[in-house]
């Protein structure tokens, strides 16, 4: 198994990246990590956590991050925002995918025109680019016609377009559980194995 690339950005729902981060590390799966400056800005608002790009440690997102990652090897190393030289910038640094969650308008439209002007962008033109994964979390409502036109252009490009739009049919009962329906969306899509949600038609969703 090959790492995976985590960014988060700033669009609401920091929830989601944080859930993903916990069930990736109880995966035993090793993330790269990368947290743009508005994205800090909304996981503080949002969630009342403070990011310390100069001195980040795990714990600053996932208090409880040793027990989940206890015997399975799992690992977040943290890259600048910036920091062009982290592996990830490379195409010759193999990766099992990349998720965007959540995903800003502006970074979105900034994948979706290639720009690459910072590691969150080129990493995930080195996934189009390389045929990786690459899914992106989007969170706007309305969407307007550029937006649409970049997950257009996004999705041709070979991106899946996974927005954070739980479902209901399976009857959440907290916010928790539309977090978990998103993140298992996510996991599916990166072939992480999770048991976070009732699968329709596997276990009894009455109607
Ligand atoms: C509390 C808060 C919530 C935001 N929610 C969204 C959102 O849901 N979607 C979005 O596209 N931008 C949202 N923004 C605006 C983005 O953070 C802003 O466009 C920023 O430039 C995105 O930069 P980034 O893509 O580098 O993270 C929000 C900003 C704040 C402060």
């Amino acid at each position: 198994m090959n790492d995976l690339v985590v960014a988060i950005t700033g669009a609401s729902g920091s929830a989601y990246a944080v859930r993903l981060l916990e069930v990736l590390a109880a995966a035993g799966r090793s993330v790269h990590l990368v947290v743009s400056p508005a994205g800090q800005q909304v996981i503080g608002h949002e969630l009342g956590l403070k990011i310390d790009p100069a001195k980040f440690s795990i714990e600053q997102l996932l208090p409880d991050f040793d027990t989940l990652e206890a015997g399975n090897g799992g690992r977040v190393q943290f890259h600048g925002y910036r920091d062009f030289s982290a592996g990830i910038a490379s195409g010759s640094f193999h990766t099992d995918g990349m998720v965007i969650c959540p995903c800003s308008m502006g970074t979105l439209a900034a994948v979706s025109q290639g720009l690459s002007q910072n590691l969150i962008h080129r990493a995930a033109d080195v996934h189009l680019k390389e045929r990786r994964k690459l899914i992106v979390v989007p969170r706007e409502t309305p969407l307007g016609a550029i937006q649409l036109s970049n997950m257009k252009t996004l999705a041709d490009a070979g991106a899946v377009i996974l927005p954070a739009m739980p479902g209901f049919y399976n009857q959440p009962q907290s916010i928790d559980d539309l977090v978990n329906f998103v993140v298992a969306r996510i996991c599916d899509q990166l072939g992480v194995e999770q048991d976070l949600t009732k699968r329709w038609g596997n276990q009894s969703i009455e109607l």
